[in-house]
């Protein structure tokens, strides 16, 4: 069948072979924290220090890591697709953004990061956004106002994603939706599926394990994201 309308999502797992950590490991520890003492408005508020250096330390590995297959894979697809096609990540990284530039996607593509990116800083007061390579220091001036600090452009729990009303009107036209790399944990994303199905979209999963919404998949394919995409994507034109 030959789809027009497409939306990935995808979410850590598409970056694990790359080797930049999920978030859900089994001790339920996000690279040693606990995910509210990181990344919550209110652990800013009371500790600066360590949530800026917690997100210094992870934009300071982003030069060590590279795309993967997967990504590229889904880069090289972006290139021959005739159609609308959404990429939606939930990474802060940038190896889609590297894949991408590698090989220039066809008329049609978009690339949103629902939960922010490493490598920029929002303004505290203007909400103002800017590309941002090196490090925050805990009370980062803010170029844009005054009083206003940077902090990392990153959606904390309790804030809400970002670009929504794009997503989800994608979501109502699309007829193929793939996640990959994703545990279905956190919303709106995990309900992004029922979106693509409410729209009548062939829904497919690509996932380490099946993820908490696996039930809700047409097709679901289990692997490592190297594998799995390339092999699932070599397939669609
Ligand atoms: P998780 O860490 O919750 O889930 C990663 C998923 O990837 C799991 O289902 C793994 O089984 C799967 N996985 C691991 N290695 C894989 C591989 N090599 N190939 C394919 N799949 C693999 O990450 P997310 O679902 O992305 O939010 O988490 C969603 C959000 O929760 C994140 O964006 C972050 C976090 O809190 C914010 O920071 C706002």
């Amino acid at each position: 069948m030959a789809h027009r309308n497409l939306v990935i999502l995808t979410g850590a797992g598409i970056s694990a072979e790359s080797g930049v950590p999920t978030f859900r490991a089994d001790d339920g520890l996000w690279m040693g924290h606990r995910i509210e003492d990181v990344a919550t408005p209110e652990a800013f508020a009371r500790d600066p220090v360590l949530v800026q250096d917690f997100y210094n330390q992870r934009r300071r590995q982003l030069p060590t890591v590279h795309p993967n297959a997967a990504h590229r894979a889904i880069a090289d697809l972006a290139a021959r697709w005739r159609g609308d096609f959404l990429l939606v990540t939930q990474n802060v990284d940038d190896l889609h953004d590297r894949a991408h530039a590698v090989t220039p996607p066809a008329h049609g593509f978009d690339l949103i990061h629902m939960h922010g990116e490493l490598l920029k800083a929002h303004c505290t007061r203007t909400g103002q956004v800017c590309d941002w390579p090196g490090d925050l220091a805990p009370d980062q001036p803010s170029p844009h106002h005054p009083q206003g600090r940077l902090r990392p452009h990153i959606v904390w729990f309790g804030e809400m994603p970002l670009h929504m009303d794009r997503i989800e009107a994608a979501l109502a036209a699309c007829d193929l939706f793939v996640a990959i790399g994703t545990s279905g944990a956190v919303w709106p994303a995990a309900g992004f599926v029922q979106l693509a199905r409410r729209a009548g979209a062939h829904t497919v999963e690509l996932n380490l394990e099946p993820s908490q919404v696996t039930d809700l998949f047409d097709e679901v394919r289990h692997g490592p994201a190297t594998a799995v995409v390339p092999a699932f994507f070599s397939s669609l034109t």
